[in-house]
């Protein structure tokens, strides 16, 4: 790796500021905030295990949610503290602020091997906006910079890109964790030179979400499957049937322009040969946005690829399963990223838990490398039971998106060269 990590780190007595990604799921369970899964905390764990081993004072910095520059009570990371000392069996310190007096005091008390964290960096404006006067007041609270939150590296924040900066000025070092190495190594150099074949899964809703990282995949992979509504989108630029299916025209360019880059390429491009419909129905329910939730009726499967007129597609079918399983199954390397179908819903999940158990199956019986780029697949993953069972799941949402694009991210940029 080309950036400084932990272990090249002295950190025994000195103030070492971690920066992690405990954006966790939480959800208010009798009046109080709960974390619904833990991963991301766990996934933390051997970076700060080595630190304390280091006998280094630990300051950790992190943000919960979107609480746009102000306290928010519901996004507070105090329940975070109570886990993660329950999950390191030692105490974590908590300050209800993550600059100013309290949180210079407290820091400046901590022993080797102690530990503190400090309270959502997003609860000031000055976090998101990188401003340089916060993110003095950050640095000022330690001597060593560490970022181990692969999760929020795609942004050039306060605590993620500027306090770097400015510790690396005053000649302090700044290194990736070992979570944040992990993530590198495989969403990086492991599909840099895949063990062939390798064949990359792609799902999700929009194609236009995914079209930098299919251009930069179909130069290195063998075989690409594709899954999710972005099929509908592929499908219109083959000039078939969608019906009420969600579809992107605008991204009809892009779609063809991909299919002709696969064909020069000798990539092998698999769309759904049958798929799982159902018709929309607008319920007296609103979303998160005023939209009326819709209510899928009479799910059923159908054969080819045109969909009827008054349905929608909304998982891939028994047929195409098969041939994904299969081209799955004699893989090296899997990349998947994006879940076949809506998922959410147990009637079109079945496409998405069949890929994840084929993927689970070639990695355990045929020994092939399997990445999990983050997000909706990593939670399809873990609803199936098999996240043990494939070789490694991504901590990162959009950032891993965009380092699959190939983009340098302003978290992994501000690290100190080795
Ligand atoms: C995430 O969960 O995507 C990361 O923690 C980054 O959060 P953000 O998308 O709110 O910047
Ligand atoms: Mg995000």
């Amino acid at each position: 790796m080309a950036k400084l990590t932990i272990h090249d780190l002295d950190v025994r007595g000195k103030r070492v500021l971690v920066r992690v990604d405990y954006n966790v799921p939480m959800e208010e369970k009798d009046g109080r905030m709960a974390i619904n899964d833990a991963t991301r905390i766990q996934a933390t764990l051997p970076t700060l295990d080595l630190l304390i081993r280091g006998g280094a004072r630990i300051i950790l910095a992190a943000h919960l949610g979107r609480p746009k520059g102000k306290p928010e009570p519901s996004m507070s990371l105090r329940p975070v503290a109570a886990r993660l000392a329950d999950l390191l069996a030692r105490p974590v310190a908590f300050v209800d602020d993550c600059i100013g007096e309290k949180a210079e005091n407290t820091a400046a008390a901590l022993k080797d091997g102690d530990l503190l964290l400090l309270e959502n960096v997003r609860y000031y404006k000055e976090e998101e906006a990188n401003d340089p006067a916060f993110a003095g007041k950050l640095a000022a609270l330690a001597e060593v910079y560490v970022n181990d939150a692969f999760g929020t590296a795609h942004r050039a924040h306060a605590s993620t890109e500027g306090v770097a900066r400015i510790i690396a000025a005053r000649g302090g070092l700044c290194a990736a964790g070992l979570l944040m190495q992990k993530e590198l190594k495989f969403l990086g150099e492991e599909l840099d030179r895949p063990g062939r074949p390798f064949v990359v899964i792609l799902g999700g809703a929009k194609v236009s979400d995914k079209i930098k990282v299919i251009d930069r995949l179909l130069d290195r992979a063998d075989a690409l499957l594709v899954g999710g509504a972005m099929t509908y989108t592929f499908a219109l630029a083959q000039g078939k049937k969608v019906g009420k299916s969600l579809v992107e025209p605008d991204a009809i360019g892009v779609a063809k322009a991909a299919l002709e880059k696969a064909q020069a390429r000798g990539v092998r491009f698999l769309l759904p040969v049958d798929n799982v419909v159902a018709q929309p129905q607008k319920t007296e329910k609103l979303d998160k946005k005023g939209k009326p939730v819709m209510a899928w009726v009479g799910p059923h499967s159908i054969d080819g690829t045109d969909i009827p007129e008054h349905e929608a597609g909304l998982d891939i079918g028994p047929q195409t399963i098969l041939r994904y399983t299969e081209a799955i199954r004699g893989a090296k390397t899997i990349l998947w990223n994006g879940p076949m179908g809506m998922f959410e819903d147990p009637r079109f999940a079945e496409g998405t838990f069949a890929v994840a158990r084929a993927v689970a199956e070639a990695t355990q019986k045929g020994g092939a490398t399997s990445i999990i780029g983050g997000g909706d697949s990593v939670k399809a993953l873990n609803k199936s039971g098999l996240a043990d069972q494939v070789t490694f799941a991504s901590t990162g949402g959009g950032a891993s998106l965009e380092f699959l694009e190939g983009q340098e991210l302003p978290g992994v940029a501000a690290l100190t060269n080795k």
